[in-house]
């Protein structure tokens, strides 16, 4: 496999079975990096000590136009940090998750602390292997329904996380909150800064990158694949967009929404356990989901979507879900990259 999927390759048999608890807990981080970031942005860091790590929040890496809070770089970080615990828990160790365990830390999100050895249950094992399958599939999705208990199955998975799922397969639904997504590109696409923004993050060749997004994973055919990012900052394709999203949109057979009563950091951080939770379980049901997330990142629209729906809270992350084809994975920077210090003694 090409460098800068690599990370992809890893390997379960590789595990230092009987190493240091810091060797383990590095290896257990090949697995976190393979999480979902908005525009793969992967900004989030880690250091190892004897018995525990730390994941931080890298905010050089936000994205500052699309998420000026840091709302999505926090999710994206409890994504990474969920696969980090199921890894653990495949390998048969305990641990004890604080979040935000230093008051005077806001960039350290959790620590994950080994404990004794646990039992592994069969559950685990699929969640776990779907962590490499796991891609987000911007093709469109084939019309066969989801089954209604599975998304009722993902639905108990996010609670159980902190967050709500709400999955709507209703046309009249599905289509209005289409119109919706369709309003929030045209609405981004005008902006300036959200067409800069967005060309830092898209690479036109992505084998000589780790990070950002493959210009030929967003599903843009037209001349925009070709020319790239010069032509995403200079060019309104707002229109474009919308339609093609639009499109998606009502033709996958599931849209659903996380959710949430409050709108703070810990709740973003367990949003993104939840989020990953959902993605994970999907994957292992072969279900595969995609994000649809601009109407999230407009304040209006937001409220609109929430009222829209009768939710009782604040959107967090939009998704269609549904079958379909295989999709090929993104670039990943090496877990060596993301260790703000290395291991100097072992305990
Ligand atoms: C919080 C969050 C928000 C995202 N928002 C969008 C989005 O609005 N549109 C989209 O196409 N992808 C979105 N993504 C998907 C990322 O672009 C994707 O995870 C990243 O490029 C890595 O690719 P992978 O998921 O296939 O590993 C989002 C991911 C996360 C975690």
């Amino acid at each position: 496999m090409k460098d800068h999927l690599q990370p992809w390759s890893v390997n379960a048999d590789d595990f230092p079975e009987s190493g240091y608890a810091s060797d383990q807990l590095e290896f257990l981080l090949n697995y976190a990096i393979l999480a979902p970031s908005s525009h793969n942005t992967q900004p989030w860091l880690f250091r190892i000590n004897a018995m525990d790590v730390e994941l931080f929040a890298d905010r050089r890496r936000a994205l500052r136009v699309i998420d000026p809070c840091d709302r999505e770089l926090t999710i994206s970080c409890g994504a990474a940090l969920y696969n980090l615990r199921i890894a653990a828990e495949y390998f048969g160790r305990k641990y004890d998750v604080s979040l935000f365990p230093n008051p005077n830390l806001p960039d350290l999100l959790a620590q994950l602390r080994l404990g004794l050895s646990g039992e592994t249950s069969s559950d685990d094992v699929l969640v776990f292997h779907a962590i490499t399958q796991r891609r987000t599939n911007r093709q469109a999705f084939r019309p066969d329904p989801v089954p209604t208990e599975l998304l009722a199955e993902l639905e108990s998975l996010t609670q159980a996380e902190g967050a709500w799922l709400s999955a709507y397969a209703v046309e009249e639904v599905r289509n209005a909150v289409a119109d919706l997504v369709a309003q929030a590109d045209r609405m981004q696409w005008a902006d300036k800064a959200f067409r800069e923004e967005l060309a830092r993050w898209v690479r036109t060749k992505a084998e000589s990158h780790r990070d950002g997004l493959p210009v030929h994973d967003l599903g843009i055919k037209d001349w925009m694949s070709f020319a790239g990012p010069a032509l995403i900052r200079t060019f309104d394709r707002g229109g474009g967009q919308a339609a093609r999203d639009r499109e998606l949109a009502t033709h996958s057979p599931v849209l659903a929404v996380l959710w949430t009563p409050e709108d703070n950091a810990p709740t973003w951080l367990n949003t993104g356990q939840a989020l990953q939770s959902l993605l994970l379980h999907a994957r292992s049901e072969n279900l595969w989901a995609s994000f649809l997330n601009q109407p999230i990142e407009i304040p209006e629209l937001r409220a609109q979507l929430a009222s829209m729906l009768g939710l009782a809270g604040y959107p967090q992350i939009l998704l269609r879900l549904g079958y379909g084809e295989e999709t090929p994975p993104s670039p990943r920077r090496a877990v060596r990259e993301l260790l703000v210090m290395h291991k100097t003694a072992h305990h």
